[in-house]
């Protein structure tokens, strides 16, 4: 089988460093990819660099080697073209349908995966001008990454840097799985909750749970290379943030449903797979709890928290949207979980089987996914990143 053909545009960005290890990653396991940089790309990051790297001929214009009339060959012929980092001065161009170089006409004429990996200082990125421009690309199916916050060129720090290197090759493997299918979740706004709350006693003790988190930021990673814009609330994980997702952290399920409730305004889907405490602490005392000698403890008194997933399906933020939940049970899974969908009101539930078998924080993941319309979808044992696209299967044919 011939290697897949993968296209690298580079920005004129000084993230352009970041977009060497990136073809390295590609390069070393079995693409073949073909860079091409802007004239201002080179500025940073020389065509030789990009030329040793990647083992083939690096162009900026159109008027390089014309007899080969690459710009509309190395676009037709690309199975992905990946833009790395993504200036706003590249995403106005991509969105106006400009072809003043050569990587903007191949992006005109790919007809393959189109993913942008943005980076640039937060003002141009919360830019109106920029906004429209994201917008636009992704109604047009081209996945753009939400860049990640941190550390930006200067002293400075905010969203904007480059998603991690090693996150943009799992987009762009993501992509190339799913080969020339269409993104079928862009336009979509979806909201994943992951991991697991943690319910304070004092400033230095909570009541918390084993979720890792992996199943949601799964879900996360796969709503993104589908074309989603996706909201991640992420409880208490420790888990790099996946490219292309806007990651919104919060610590109890207070803060959780408030979180979900101001993210699901705009959504088309919500997805609960946060482990939630069904009890929080009654008191919170605001100094450290004592022990006392010869004293016995105080009884733990607990309340109930609200129950996040059957309020945000008995009160949708917009007609059609559609509500999953998780639940994990131990046995009679099918009857309880058929019981639990109707009690939580949802439109899917996501049924696992717990018990001594499972652990948390596990790879893999196997279960049965209810409707309630009657269907019973299961999802044999295999990668999280498996479940997550048998969810947003069902999710994507109940947004029509
Ligand atoms: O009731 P149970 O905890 O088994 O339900 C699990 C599902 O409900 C998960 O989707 C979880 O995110 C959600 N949940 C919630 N609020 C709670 C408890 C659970 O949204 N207080």
């Amino acid at each position: 089988m011939s290697k897949p053909r993968v296209v690298l545009g580079v920005g004129g960005g000084i993230a352009a460093y970041k977009a060497c290890e990136l073809l390295r990653r590609l390069t070393e396991s079995g693409h073949e990819v073909r860079v091409v940089p802007t004239a201002s790309a080179l500025r940073f990051v020389g065509a030789a660099t990009w030329a040793a790297l990647s083992g083939q001929p690096v162009a900026t214009e159109v008027w390089d080697s014309v007899d080969e009339v690459p710009h509309v060959r190395i676009g037709k012929a690309a199975d992905l073209v990946v833009v790395a980092p993504a200036t706003a001065d590249l995403l106005a161009r991509a969105a106006h349908g400009l072809a003043d170089d050569l990587l903007t006409n191949t992006l005109l004429t790919a007809r393959c995966p189109v993913l942008f990996a943005p980076a640039m200082h937060t003002e141009m990125w919360e830019h109106p001008a920029t906004r429209e421009n994201v917008t636009t690309l992704r109604s047009r199916g081209a996945v753009v990454l939400e860049p990640a916050s941190g550390r930006l060129t200067g002293a400075d720090t905010g969203r904007g840097r480059l998603p991690e290197p090693a996150e943009i090759f799992d987009a762009c493997r993501r992509l190339l799985a799913r080969g020339a299918r269409e993104p079928d979740l862009a336009g979509r706004h979806v909201v994943v909750s992951a991991g697991g709350t943690r319910e304070p006693l004092d400033p230095v003790r909570y009541l918390g749970n084993r979720s890792s988190g992996k199943q949601g930021y799964a879900l996360a990673r796969t709503a993104a290379a589908r074309g989603a814009r996706v909201t991640l609330l992420a409880a208490n994980t420790a888990l790099p943030d996946p490219a292309g997702v806007d990651v919104v952290p919060v610590g109890t399920a207070v803060q959780l449903r408030e979180a979900l409730l101001k993210a699901a305004t705009d959504a088309d889907a919500v997805v609960m797979a946060a482990a939630v405490a069904d009890f929080r602490p009654a008191v919170y005392a605001p100094a450290k709890i004592k022990k006392r000698d010869g004293q016995e403890p105080e009884p733990l008194a607990l309340v109930r928290n609200p129950d996040i997933l059957a309020e945000a399906a008995a009160d949708r933020a917009r007609p059609g949207q559609v509500v999953v939940g998780f639940a994990a049970e131990t046995d009679d899974v099918l009857a309880n979980g058929r019981a639990k969908l109707r009690r939580k009101g949802c439109d899917l539930l996501v049924v696992n089987e717990v018990g001594e078998r499972r652990t948390f924080g596990a790879e893999d993941n196997e279960a049965v996914i209810l409707g309630s319309d009657g269907s019973e979808t299961p999802v044999p044992h295999g990668p999280k990143e498996a479940l997550a696209d048998a969810v947003w299967d069902l999710v994507a044919a109940r947004l029509g």
